[in-house]
């Protein structure tokens, strides 16, 4: 069910409905894209529907297709012909017996790398900054490919619609077309769609305009905007608010989707604070009645839970909290805390691996089509595992989940290994989730660890286990 009453969480278990669209509960997962969305002819592949179908079983009200273009010559998803809506409908009829909504993102990447000589160096992060597509490079497009470009972006909310999905939205963060084109940090353009905030605003509208008149008024369309700018020379959080009012005055969305600033922003390397622009988000909420969906490291069901119950926010965004843990919505409602895999705001198999997306301590992020339903073992066996770090753990409850009998051996005194030392420093205490996550495993029962157990050859041919699995780390 995942959602309606809930004793701990009544605001993040509340349904909402979006023009017409029922979410089960106040939990979405904004778009983020991973290459292997990726398949044959550039549209959306079986992973994806896997991947999203398992988020469906998890719980989570929303989930946000990422970067589909509507302009061929890219390599993200190719919303460029009617071939991609028997695609989109197979999504759709995998994902609906879920209970997940499922929308898609339109996003036309823009101009690479952006006009000007970079005005920000970007703030200390675990990972280097990557440039995630391959865009034409350095071009001030005339007005006339602009608008064809506008033009695009109705034709693949039409497919969007045919293809059964339950909303649209327009991606006009980070810094792509739409952010290139509305924030003066980028267009440096003299024509109708640079200069004033009206002039830059026009090509966010003319896109919702063909987006709206494609689809319809009884169809769900959004828009993915950041809070603020947050570099020298861009648009603060009060212009936001004045682009919220004019897109409510047009009547062209059904909600928006705030992020916090930049990618290097809303993403945030570890040591920034959780929810951290939630404070930033309630002007926007004071100048808007649009819903307002948030993404911005909202990482425990307390804090998304206060931030609704405050009213700051209308849904919940928890991208990461899902590709770390697909089924944590689900798990909050259980009351199963204990089980859930706990985002440690590391980046780096994730958005530092965008191409092969997976997660850094959940094997099963984005292997969901292959793995999801892991058979019980046809015949138990007694394993052994040697080393409790996160190798050794993922493997010995993955074997104990399918019925094998396991025991770990670790000469130290605690489950974690090498990520203690990581989780030492201050600033990557969140590395601790990792050990934190398996230690809960521990004290279920379902395996046995040994701490202070040395693993001797003669040890291990004592036991005479039907495997041994050394996990002792690299050297
Ligand atoms: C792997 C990855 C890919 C992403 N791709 C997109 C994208 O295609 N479109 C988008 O609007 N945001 C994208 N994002 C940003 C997320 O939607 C979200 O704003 C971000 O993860 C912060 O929210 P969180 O703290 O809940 O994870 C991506 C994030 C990740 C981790
Ligand atoms: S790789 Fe790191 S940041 Fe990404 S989902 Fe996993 S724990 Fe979170």
């Amino acid at each position: 069910m995942v959602s309606g009453p809930h004793p701990k969480f009544p605001h993040l278990f509340a349904p909402f409905v979006l023009n017409g669209v029922q979410l089960r509960n106040r939990v979405a997962i904004s778009g983020h894209f991973a290459g292997w969305y990726v398949g044959p002819g550039g549209l959306p592949s079986d992973e994806l529907a896997a991947y999203i179908v398992e988020r469906g079983r998890g719980g989570a009200g929303l989930f946000v297709i990422g970067s589909n273009v509507p302009v061929p010559g890219y390599d993200w998803i190719e919303n460029t012909s009617d071939a991609i809506i028997p695609r989109y409908r197979a999504i759709a009829d995998a994902a609906r017996p879920t209970g997940i909504a499922v929308f898609a993102q339109l996003c036309h990447p823009g101009f690479f790398p952006l006009p000007g000589p970079p005005r920000v160096t970007p703030p200390p992060r675990a990972q280097p900054t990557i440039a995630t597509s391959r865009g034409p490079a350095r071009r001030r497009p005339p007005a006339d490919e602009l608008r064809a470009i506008f033009r695009a972006f109705g034709d693949a909310a039409r497919r969007v619609r045919e293809g059964g999905l339950d909303g649209v939205e327009l991606h006009a963060h980070e810094f792509f077309l739409h952010a290139q084109l509305l924030s003066p940090v980028w267009n440096d353009r003299d024509d109708a769609y640079g200069g004033s905030l009206e002039n830059r605003l026009r090509g966010l509208v003319e896109t919702l305009q063909a987006m709206r008149e494609a689809v319809g008024r009884d169809f769900v369309v959004g828009v993915r905007l950041k809070a603020a700018d947050m570099l020298p020379g861009g648009m603060d959080a009060e212009e936001y608010c004045e682009v919220l009012q004019r897109l409510e005055q047009l009547g062209l969305v059904d909600y928006v989707n705030l992020s916090g600033g930049d990618a290097h922003f809303h993403h945030g390397p570890m040591p920034r604070p959780e929810g951290e622009w939630l404070g930033l988000i309630r002007q926007h909420r004071a100048a808007t009645r649009l819903p307002i969906m948030h993404a911005g490291r909202l990482s425990t069901p307390e804090l998304a839970e206060r931030a609704l119950a405050e009213g700051v926010i209308d849904i919940a965004v928890m991208t990461k909290t899902h590709i770390a843990d697909a089924h944590f919505t689900r798990k909050v409602f259980e009351g199963r805390t204990d089980d859930i895999r706990f985002c440690t705001r590391c980046l780096q198999s994730c958005h530092g691996n965008l191409w092969r997306m997976t997660c850094v301590y959940n094997p099963l992020t984005g292997r969901e089509k292959e793995w999801s339903q892991l058979p019980p073992a046809s015949a138990p066996k007694r394993v052994i595992v040697v080393g409790a770090g996160p190798a050794g753990m993922e493997a010995a409850l993955t074997a104990a989940q399918r019925g094998h009998r396991v025991t770990v051996l670790e000469q130290a005194d605690r489950v974690g290994g090498q990520i203690w030392a990581g989780a030492a420093s201050p600033l990557r205490r969140p590395w601790a989730r990792i050990a934190e996550f398996y230690e809960r495993q521990a004290r279920k029962g379902l395996f046995e660890v040994r701490l202070g157990a040395r693993a001797t050859a003669e040890a291990l041919l004592a036991a005479r286990p039907d495997a041994v699995i050394v996990a002792t780390g690299s050297r």
